[in-house]
């Protein structure tokens, strides 16, 4: 194999194990370009939330965590790359370039959650009465630390705030047609290989003690009577609120949850207390002035006794990967 169809194949590779990363109500707002040399990450407008995301927060976290998984996984394949976050102002859609490929020895570490991409999901559950051990805790930490952003760690009368402000977040979506049927829109095109199907949202409401996001439906997910005492809640943020932090939360997601994956620690992104400006605000203030906040975070043990839900479906590796610059080149 030429060093140049090896190097073309493993960005494709890479760009391909990328689709497991998790995004916004599943809607993959990512297309990757594979270049002679070149590794592009672009947006997909047309999977932006335009009621619940108008400006682009999400879809940006979500691409980077896409980003971050494409990252490792071609680190655990011996490359390594230059990153460059929103090269081209002029170029709206491009959202990172990975750049000055070279060999290097494969990557262990990286290897180990490139295993983690195809187990990870989000299981929605309340989890079980196993508290997470704190060194588990600290681990995910350091790795959002190792990505540019921050985690902290809610306390009791913070998640009780927390709880509340959800609630308020969870009404004011309720209460808006245009996020109703986007929503609606989402929940019911799990066949078209984007969105949420029914059997991983929740057939009731399930027990939390910070209410989960209200998907507008119920699903088939059986959620057993637990209550998720033991769950700590946590708060991404960084110093910065502008569409290369954004970005970086993404990396900074995608880093901690494999790492929760690989030890064994369940992770669900809450996201309606940041969609909504006036909650927002108020999760701002949790944060005493320290930071932005990115998504709040809910990490427990699953119940291992119970089956977790199922994996949510996928678009084809030819939907959001164009190797058409390099065709004829790839081993
Ligand atoms: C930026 C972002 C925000 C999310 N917000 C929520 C949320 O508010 N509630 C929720 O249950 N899941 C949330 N998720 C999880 C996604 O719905 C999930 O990643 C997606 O459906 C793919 O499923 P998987 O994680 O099981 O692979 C969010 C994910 C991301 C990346």
């Amino acid at each position: 194999m030429s060093q140049e169809s090896s190097l073309t194949t493993a960005l494709a590779e890479a760009a391909a194990t990328a689709g497991h990363a998790p995004s916004v109500h599943n809607t993959q707002p990512w297309r990757w370009r594979v270049l002679p040399d070149s590794l592009e990450l672009h947006t997909v407008a047309d999977r932006q939330l335009a009621a619940g995301d108008p400006e682009g927060r999400l879809l940006a976290v979500s691409c980077g965590a896409a980003l971050h998984h494409a990252r490792v996984a071609l680190a655990a394949e011996g490359w390594r790359a230059v990153v460059r976050r929103l090269p081209d102002p002029g170029e709206e859609s491009l959202v990172a370039r990975l750049t000055d490929l070279t060999r290097t020895e494969a990557d262990p570490d990286a290897m180990r959650l490139v295993q983690c991409m195809s187990v990870r999901h989000t299981d929605r559950r309340p989890v079980s009465d196993e508290p997470v051990p704190t060194d588990s805790m600290g681990e995910i930490t350091r790795a959002v630390t190792d990505e540019g952003s921050r985690l902290q760690i809610l306390d009791r009368d913070q998640v009780l705030e927390l709880a509340a402000t959800a609630g308020h977040a969870g009404a004011v979506e309720a209460e808006d047609p245009e996020l109703r049927a986007e929503m609606a829109y989402w929940t019911s095109r799990a066949d078209t290989g984007t969105g949420l199907p029914a059997d991983v949202l929740p057939a009731e409401p399930p027990q939390t003690t910070v209410p989960g996001r209200d998907f507008g439906r119920p699903g088939s997910l059986p959620i057993g009577p637990g209550h998720d005492r033991m769950a700590v809640y946590a708060l991404l943020h960084g110093d910065e609120d502008d569409r290369d932090s954004w970005l970086r939360a993404g990396e900074a997601l995608s880093a901690a949850w494999l790492t929760a994956t690989r030890l064994g620690v369940s992770v669900v992104p809450l996201s309606a207390v940041v969609e909504v400006p006036g909650t927002r605000q108020t999760l701002r203030q949790v944060l005493a002035g320290i930071g932005f906040p990115y998504l709040v975070l809910r990490l427990g043990i699953a119940d291992p006794a119970q089956a977790g839900p199922p994996h949510t479906p996928r678009l084809a590796g030819e939907q959001v990967v164009d190797t058409s610059a390099v065709r004829g080149n790839q081993a």
